[in-house]
């Protein structure tokens, strides 16, 4: 029998649910599952979204074996409404502008990448750094870092400015809320600052490396007008750091705070770069792909770093009326309806991660699968998405963690200089991963 997906009660007129999940999303979530289950249906604004919990039936809409389910039309309205792209452009492009991302940033195609990146973050922390102990504010320190390693690499070195880290830091501390529906009118600021980074794109002449290339050449045969490319090219410029700088903050804060796990990782990093036979332009040895992948203990702290700190609304829209199978019955989707897998409720279930709030930096060394209700997760990482549409970074991101982590470890002494762990900042649930609520200072300097 077709059940209809219970809807939970309680939302209000034109904005559905939305106070109860921006008051607690954790919170609100949790209350929604216990009461109604794996599958329920909640209203952010005007969207209707069929909840999904369950981490197998999260797997099923990404395999989307009946072809009922794209998340390129839910993405499509977030670059009109969040980086102005027209909607035309976006569709005649979109496919082609994935696949070349994702052939550029696959795992194995990534040496210029990483380079770029490992000589940028040299350049810049060895030119303001010394012998003598430095204070910081830990998010601010590695987000900067982050932000002009990480763009340098990916798009020029015309965005690992001061100025136009400033832009994005403005459009980053906003964006969240034009993502969850909030009117642009109220972040004017924001706004003015993503159209100087789409500007910048626009005046850019300098194409960097051979992603930038093609992918410029693709929109170049599909006569795509140069607002529409820089809007684009701010959209993934933005996807690139966000996460990115969240994720290294929190992998580099529990790092810090634990000298005995710190002392394997160091071991392990020593070990595999003595594989390197590459040096950096500032004569570092360079983490070449088989050092990298040599970092298996360095892998299960991010992973477990990502379990922790990642809230995101995987999200598709329904491309036709669907009888949607899942672990407790068969359900109705309506077509032009969000189906979102909210994996952070089953990132914590105690029956698939043991001692789940502990972070437990081998917990995915040591386990090579997880189970729940007797069957093997297919996915180790909810973090990046899945299925077609899996994040096409993600191998990348992993890598920056890497190069940080090693850049630190090797060339600098750096300390907490407080020891408490910041509570997350929820307010950016669901869209992606979560940062600190409050800031920790440290130190470093130069061994
Ligand atoms: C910790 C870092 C990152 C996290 C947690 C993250 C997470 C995600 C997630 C959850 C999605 C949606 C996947 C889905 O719907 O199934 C996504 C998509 C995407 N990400 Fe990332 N990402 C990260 C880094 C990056 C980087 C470094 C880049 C670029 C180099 C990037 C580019 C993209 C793009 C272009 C998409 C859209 C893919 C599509 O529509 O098919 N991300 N990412």
């Amino acid at each position: 029998m077709i059940k209809h997906i219970p809807v939970v009660s309680g939302g209000l007129p034109l904005i559905g649910h939305m106070l109860d999940f921006g008051k607690d999303p954790d919170g609100f979530m949790q209350r929604c599952y216990a009461q109604y289950g794996d599958t329920f249906k909640i209203r952010l604004g005007k969207e209707a979204m069929n909840i999904l919990i369950n981490p197998h039936d999260i797997h099923e809409m990404y395999a989307n074996k009946q072809r009922a389910f794209s998340a390129t039309k839910s993405n499509r309205l977030i670059s009109q409404h969040v980086f102005g792209s027209s909607l035309d452009a976006y569709d005649r492009t979109v496919h082609a502008q994935i696949d070349i991302m994702r052939k550029h940033l696959a795992k194995n195609n990534l040496h210029d990448y990483n380079l770029k990146m490992q000589n940028t973050l040299e350049a810049v922390i060895f030119q303001e750094s010394s012998a003598h102990w430095q204070d910081i504010e830990l998010y601010s320190f590695l987000s900067r870092l982050i932000y002009k390693a990480g763009s340098a690499a990916l798009v020029s070195d015309t965005f690992a400015s001061d100025d136009s880290y400033r832009d994005f830091k403005v459009f980053d501390d906003n964006v969240f809320y034009i993502l969850g529906g909030a009117p642009k009118v109220f972040f004017r600021k924001a706004i003015a600052a993503r159209n100087r980074i789409n500007q910048r794109f626009q005046q850019t002449s300098q194409v960097s490396n051979a992603m930038q290339l093609e992918r410029y050449h693709c929109f170049e045969e599909n006569g795509i007008r140069a607002y529409d490319v820089a809007a684009n090219d701010t959209s993934i410029f933005w996807a690139a750091n966000s996460n990115t700088i969240v994720v290294a903050y929190w992998v580099i804060l529990h790092l810090y705070r634990d000298p005995s796990v710190r002392g394997l990782l160091q071991e392990e990093m020593n070990t595999a770069l003595q594989d390197s036979h590459e040096y950096s332009a500032t004569g570092k040895p360079v983490l070449t792909l088989p050092v990298l992948e040599k970092l298996k203990k360095m892998d299960s702290f991010i992973d477990e770093a990502l379990r922790h700190y990642s809230s995101i609304f995987s999200r598709r829209i329904a491309v036709k009326d669907t009888a949607f199978e899942t672990r407790n019955g068969i359900y109705h989707i309506e077509e032009g309806e969000y189906v979102a897998g909210f994996s952070r409720i089953c990132s914590f279930f105690p029956e698939i991660y043991e001692d789940p709030y502990t972070f437990q930096w081998d917990r995915y060394l040591n386990q090579k699968s997880f189970y729940y209700q007797g069957d093997k997760i297919k996915s180790m990482q909810f973090a990046f998405g899945g299925g077609q549409n899996i994040c096409p970074g993600r191998w990348f991101s992993r890598n920056e963690f890497k190069i940080v982590i090693a850049t630190l470890l090797q060339f600098f002494d750096f300390q907490l200089m407080e020891s408490h762990l910041p509570e997350v900042n929820l307010t950016r649930s669901g869209t992606g991963t979560l940062p600190p609520k409050d800031k920790i200072k440290a130190r470093y300097k130069l061994k």
